[in-house]
């Protein structure tokens, strides 16, 4: 099918590029011109593995473009998924670039004949389909709903294995205006072998929020009971968290072996999650909530809980320091996970402020981020280093706030040698089993130390 992608960010560049794999005609609508000429040129704007092989060979055969030109690419599709940001604001969430892409998207219906389908993918609250983006796309076009096709159809896939996720998901959910439009969004996944779920607009819009909700709650529980353990002598998170990992409910024994579902993954106790998602997704449903009088006191704590985690790595590396005046801290990982460059509400960019708001002296390595972007008060603040041995010679402690396996991996008897003060801070727990040299400080997470 003929299909025009609003949006090249992490979902709509990651739609576009596996929508045209499996042989759909994809034009990819951006506002930003560096953004077009840069996929023109199969070239991604930001780091997602494997995505710049596939964009090559999709470019290459014709199969995707990209252009500023809303109206054209409209005009040459049946199909139109709307993937722009949906960031938080004070509201809860901000809708000003979907409501922006609806307005224009209907104008551009007006230069459409054929019946043409519309779909939301961002992720928006409950009620922001049928309303905000049903009028603006029926102001803009004359025509009613019915006439254009509507679906809100929401993405679950994860920033590092976009493509995977995409290409193989647990489930497609289609939320439809009629019939009509979910049967036409049903082709364009013809091809996939998961279930789908053809229900309301509504559903479609509350069932990611909950998928989300659901993931930020699991690690906030973790993150609590390492609350409890940090007060506890003698107890310990990992094997807290171990110990409930083993219920047969959550890993199940199949022909006698254990089964160790994704889910335990949450089920760790670690600074708080990140991300482009999570914080954003459980804020915009607090905030709808609020604005229907109901008190979501769960989502609360879930947030309250997360949002003390990345100040206990300050509070340690200080415990340990005596002052972290002058003190030479480096931070090693600054993505919100492994595997990816983003940095949005990433524990780390919390971490590093009250570290240098201490007066400490801030190195950062990251295997994927080499800069924070300009703006966020951090400029000529960090300074980024490209190895281990950089990062750590001379330090005063190390912490870690992204859970890269390979750290576990480094020499630590060499690094921790080149340092001034031999402290390691494990906001991860991931360096539990590196055997420390005896001069060395290892202070994990969820536990006296
Ligand atoms: N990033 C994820 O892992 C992920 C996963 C699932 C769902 N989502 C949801 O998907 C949506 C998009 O997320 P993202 O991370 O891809 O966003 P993003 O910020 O990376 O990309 C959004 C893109 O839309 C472009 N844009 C904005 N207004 C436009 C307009 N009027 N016309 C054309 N382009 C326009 C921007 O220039 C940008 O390139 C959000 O609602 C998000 O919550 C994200």
């Amino acid at each position: 099918m003929r299909i025009a992608i609003v949006g090249t960010g992490y979902v709509g560049l990651t739609t576009g590029v596996c929508l045209a794999s499996m042989g759909h005609e994809i034009s990819c609508v951006d506002i930003v011109p560096e953004r077009v000429t840069a996929i023109n040129n199969k070239k991604v704007p930001f780091y997602e593995p494997g995505l710049a092989e596939m964009l090559s060979k999709v470019v290459a055969s014709r199969r995707l473009y990209a252009t500023t030109d809303l109206v054209e690419a409209i005009t040459r599709s049946e199909v139109t998924f709307i993937t722009v940001g949906t960031p938080q604001s004070n509201q809860g969430i901000d809708l000003s670039y979907i409501a922006t892409a609806a307005r224009q998207i209907g104008y551009a219906l007006r230069h459409v004949s054929d019946y043409h389908l519309v779909v939301l993918k961002s992720t928006v609250v409950p009620g922001t389909t049928d309303t905000l983006v049903c009028n603006l796309l029926e102001e803009g076009s004359g025509l009613q709903a019915g006439e254009f096709g509507l679906c809100m159809n929401p993405e679950f896939l994860r920033e590092g294995s976009a493509i995977h996720d995409f290409m193989n998901p647990d489930r497609i959910v289609i939320g439809q205006w009629d019939e009509r439009s979910g049967q036409t969004l049903a082709e364009v996944y013809k091809p996939f072998d998961c279930p789908r779920i053809f229900t309301t607009l509504r559903n479609a819009e509350m069932i990611k929020y909950a998928a989300n909700a659901l993931l930020a709650t699991l690690v906030s529980f973790s993150n609590e009971i390492a609350a409890l353990c940090e007060v506890t002598p003698d107890t310990d998170v990992n094997v807290v968290m171990q110990g409930v990992h083993l219920d047969r409910r959550l890993s199940p024994v199949i022909n006698g072996e254990r089964i160790k579902p994704g889910i335990l993954n949450f089920l760790w106790a670690g600074c708080g999650f990140g991300g482009s998602c999570l914080p954003k997704d459980v804020n915009a449903l607090r905030a709808y909530a609020r604005e229907r009088t109901v008190t979501p006191y769960l989502l609360d704590a879930v947030m309250n809980i997360n949002n003390k985690r990345p100040a206990i790595l300050e509070k340690l590396a200080e415990e340990a320091l005596g002052s972290l005046r002058r003190a030479i801290i480096a931070v090693l990982g600054l993505a919100f996970k492994p595997g990816t460059d983003d940095l949005r509400e990433s524990p780390a960019l919390t971490v590093i402020k009250l570290l240098l708001d201490r007066g400490a002296i801030v190195r950062a390595y990251d295997p994927f981020v080499t800069s924070i972007p300009p703006g966020l008060g951090f400029d000529n603040l960090v300074t980024f280093c490209n190895t281990p041995e950089e990062v750590l010679r001379d330090s005063d402690t190390a912490i870690v706030v992204t859970a890269y396996p390979e750290f576990a991996e480094w020499d630590w008897t060499t690094l921790c040698n080149s340092m001034r003060h031999q402290i390691i801070i494990d906001g991860r727990n991931i360096l539990r089993k590196v055997p420390w040299p005896k001069k060395v400080r290892y202070i994990g997470i969820g536990r006296v130390n």
